[in-house]
């Protein structure tokens, strides 16, 4: 098994360390454009191996993709993060051509490869990997709601002081200020959260989730990477070992919850083939009303992407 990691900064190089250290691959390469940076951090995570006890062995690589030959996933976190009050849509024209290049020399050498894509905007990201991929649409997706789930029920489990491991909740639409977190169906315990935590208080903290990502902007001036990469070692591990987790994607939707030719977050079954199955649930007007008001912003920066000339 051997997975690729393309762009070694904060993302990249935390999803190849907690890969390495779940032994997901016996070998993961890590792989950017800057000179001497994938190998140094390669090596680095490898003399971990006799401290953590693990076999996976990282492997560096200055843009040469012939080492990334054969890959089973691949995982593309190449592009610009965001810096305090950019929108991650400011980034779209130059991540846009990254994930270009990129996914073309990925096709080249990996040719039954699954990619997962953190590049931002992440659901336009996913769409320009797709377009160049031309690899069918189970096999492209992107990682958003695991992160922004993630970050929910951290704050969930903090607000109620319980196990974050206890908290089950699933977020639908874009990574963007109009995702769609769902109280609805969100558990603790088994318990429905409606019924342990006032209106106000959870609505402040699906606020909070929706703008979780500015918030660690803001504080760092730059984004998040340690619950970004360990979310994108999350899905590698669902896929490498056939696990068929259940978890927030950004997938092609063809007509599921009335949207077609979009790629939005939802929930799916992760396996051995990618995406192994869309899961349709029976949202309510109001959901519904949320989740379609999210698509159509990701389609204004869809509209961005297919007015640009990337070639
Ligand atoms: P970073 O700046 O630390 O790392 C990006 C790396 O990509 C750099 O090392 C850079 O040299 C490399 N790179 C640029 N062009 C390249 C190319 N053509 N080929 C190979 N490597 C190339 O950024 P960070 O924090 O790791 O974020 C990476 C991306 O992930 C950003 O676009 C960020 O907005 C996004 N992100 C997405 C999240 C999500 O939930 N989907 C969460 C966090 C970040
Ligand atoms: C995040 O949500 C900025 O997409 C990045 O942390």
């Amino acid at each position: 098994m051997k997975i690729t990691i393309v762009g070694a900064g904060n993302v990249g190089a935390t999803c190849a360390n907690v890969c390495a250290h779940k032994e997901l691959a016996n070998e993961i390469v890590l792989l950017d454009i800057k000179e001497g940076v994938a190998e140094g951090k390669a090596l680095d995570i490898w003399q971990t191996a006799p401290i953590n006890l693990y076999d996976s062995r990282t492997v560096g690589s200055t843009n040469d993709y012939s080492k990334t030959a054969g890959s089973e996933v691949v995982v593309i976190t190449s592009g610009l993060p965001r810096k305090p009050g950019m929108s991650r849509d400011d980034l779209i024209s130059t991540n846009a051509r990254i994930v270009k290049s990129v996914t073309e020399n990925i096709v080249k050498h990996s040719p039954n490869a699954v990619i997962i894509i953190v590049s931002n905007p992440l659901d336009v990201m996913t769409y320009a990997a797709y377009l160049n991929a031309n690899f069918p649409s189970n096999k492209v997706f992107g990682m958003a709601g695991i992160l922004d789930t993630a970050r929910y029920r951290a704050f969930l489990a903090e607000e109620l002081n319980v196990s974050p491991k206890d908290i089950q909740a699933v977020l639908m639409g874009g990574h963007g200020d109009t995702m769609v977190p769902l109280p609805r169906y969100t558990t603790v315990g088994g318990i429905p959260v409606t019924e342990l935590i006032d209106a106000n208080k959870l609505n402040a903290i699906v606020e909070r989730t929706k703008k979780g990502g500015g918030e660690i902007v803001n504080l760092l001036g730059t984004s998040a990477w340690y619950a970004p990469g360990a979310a994108a070692a999350q899905m590698v591990e669902a896929i490498v070992r056939d696990q068929r987790r259940v978890f927030p994607v950004c997938a092609w939707l063809t007509g599921q919850y009335g949207l077609k030719d979009i790629y939005l977050g939802v929930p799916v079954i992760l396996g051995k083939n990618g995406i192994e199955k869309i899961i349709e649930l029976d949202l309510n007007a109001d959901e519904k009303a949320l989740l379609v008001e999210s698509a159509g912003h990701v389609r204004e920066v869809l509209e961005v992407l297919d007015n640009m000339d990337l070639a």
